[in-house]
């Protein structure tokens, strides 16, 4: 099967195509396109010429063409969900999940499209403004550069092009290297819902060479951006005067304070440590549990991780399978031997069956070490002891990154301290980090990024705010 690039409404055929292995069996998917520059020169040539057209479309029919997407991909979803999974090794279930969210997000994007007003300012609350009064409009900032990661290749597509074109932008894309079926399906849909040509191209091929280009190019007016951060760092610090939204790593945490239940809480902890193999920016890395529970945290949470189904994403009883490449898993059990020689101890897991990384537990792990204060992005989780909550959120702080933290408590003052201290994007209170719904603000603080997704906030960062100033004294 051969892959093409998208670009002005069209299906190009690309000079170089590269083979795209699924990463569980290692067979072909397909021969995907490989754009040069000359083919990602197109797609912004056209992108900025359908931007006028798109800025004019009326918000209605914008919010159409997006509600058709979720309708198309409602009655597609099992075809999708399938190739989520075999291109990213994500769960059947998992990937089935994801899809689901993935026409939430065209929904609500669909709404949104319909109420993208400013506000009334009356002026005379200064001296001078007497007799004026001013109002915003949001008007559309024209290309939007959208660069997405292999870990959810549908739905975080769904968080850049569905408020980017109910905003009436632009969109060039990028989608990560390993996963572009799931982009190209996506446009397949938004050709058939009668997007105009233009408004959404889709390059696939080599990272930095799209990437630089679509970065440095003076028609893209923002960067949307969700992956690691140290690319993120380089696109900002290569985007100029352009708009950039970054949503990057973390090593996100959870608190256990000492009047849990934890028989209540303990298989929601192992959904958040190991679901789609923890490849997920607020995947539950570090767990903080008071000393009073730790035993029988560490003892239940271990005995939970041991009844995990690990093998071929396509089978719905899998729930755990294949690391995106064979360079993961060799980082990851690098990282847990370093770990080791520090002390630590595996409680199970530790090893890997071919793709796979075994669902990983550690304990005794010293926080220098990379498992804990780096993104692990892998199914590794650190358990912890510590004597109170103080220490825990100390620990949770002592990172680079913050974007989501948890804490189950039964203590009203302790989960409002929390809320307080906790340098994070999003708290957590009484659930794992591991929580997203798409119309939530999300994003970070720290290397965890910048800006904020969740439709209605995508949306005011790809818009521009127009002042106009009525003066009646004339
Ligand atoms: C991410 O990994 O940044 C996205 C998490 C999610 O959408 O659930």
């Amino acid at each position: 099967m051969k892959k093409m690039l998208f670009i002005n409404g069209e299906w190009i055929e690309a000079k170089k195509t590269t083979a795209l292995l699924a990463p569980y069996s290692g067979e072909e998917m397909a021969q995907v396109a490989s754009a040069d520059e000359n083919e990602v020169e197109l797609a912004l040539e056209a992108a900025d010429r359908a931007k006028l057209s798109m800025a004019k479309m009326p918000s209605h029919k914008r919010a159409t063409i997006l509600e058709k997407v979720a309708r198309l991909l409602e009655e597609r979803s099992g075809e999708a969900a399938r190739i989520i999974a075999t291109e990213s090794a994500k769960p059947i279930t998992i990937a089935m999940g994801e899809v689901e969210r993935t026409i939430q997000t065209y929904k609500f994007a669909a709404e949104e499209a319909k109420r993208i007003h400013g506000e009334t300012l009356p002026l005379d609350a200064a001296p001078g403004g007497e007799g004026r009064v001013a109002y915003m409009v949001h008007e559309p900032i024209g290309v939007i550069g959208a660069i997405t990661p292999f870990n959810f290749p549908m739905n975080l597509v769904a968080h850049k092009v569905g408020p980017a074109l109910a905003a009436g932008n632009t969109v060039v894309l990028k989608p990560a290297e390993q996963t572009p079926l799931s982009a190209l399906f996506i446009a397949e849909l938004f050709q058939e819902a009668g997007l105009p040509a233009g408004a959404l191209n889709v390059v696939t091929g080599k990272g930095s060479l799209i990437g630089e280009k679509i970065v440095a190019d003076e028609r893209v007016s923002k960067i949307s951006f969700t992956g690691s951060p140290a690319v993120g760092i380089g696109i900002r610090s290569k985007a100029g005067l352009k708009r950039v939204t970054l949503e990057l790593g973390s090593n996100a945490a959870v608190i256990i304070d000492n009047d849990v239940k934890l028989d209540h809480i303990i298989d929601r902890c192992v959904v958040g440590a190991f679901s789609n193999q923890g490849q997920v920016c607020i995947s539950l890395q570090r767990v903080y549990v008071l000393e009073e529970l730790y035993d029988e945290f560490a003892s239940k949470f271990t005995k939970a991780t041991s009844q995990l189904t690990v093998g071929d994403p396509l089978d719905p009883k899998t729930d755990i399978s294949a690391l995106i490449s064979a360079k993961d898993v060799e980082r990851a059990l690098t990282w847990i031997r370093e770990a080791e020689q520090q002390g630590a101890q595996v409680a199970i897991g530790g090893r890997a069956d071919g793709s796979v990384l075994l669902p990983t537990v550690l304990l005794d792990v010293d926080p220098s070490q990379k498992v804990s204060c780096q993104e692990v992005f892998a199914p590794i989780v650190v358990i912890n002891k510590v004597k109170t909550v103080e220490e825990a959120i100390e620990m949770v702080n002592e990172s680079k990154y913050g974007l989501q933290a948890g804490i189950y408590t039964d203590n009203i003052h302790t989960a409002l301290d929390a809320v307080e201290h906790l340098h994070v994007g999003g708290v957590l209170i009484n659930d794992i980090p591991t929580f997203r719904v798409d119309h939530m603000p999300y994003g970070g603080v720290k290397e965890s990024g910048i800006g904020r997704e969740g439709v209605k906030y995508a949306i005011e960062e790809m818009t521009e705010k127009k002042l106009v100033v009525f003066n009646r004294n004339r």
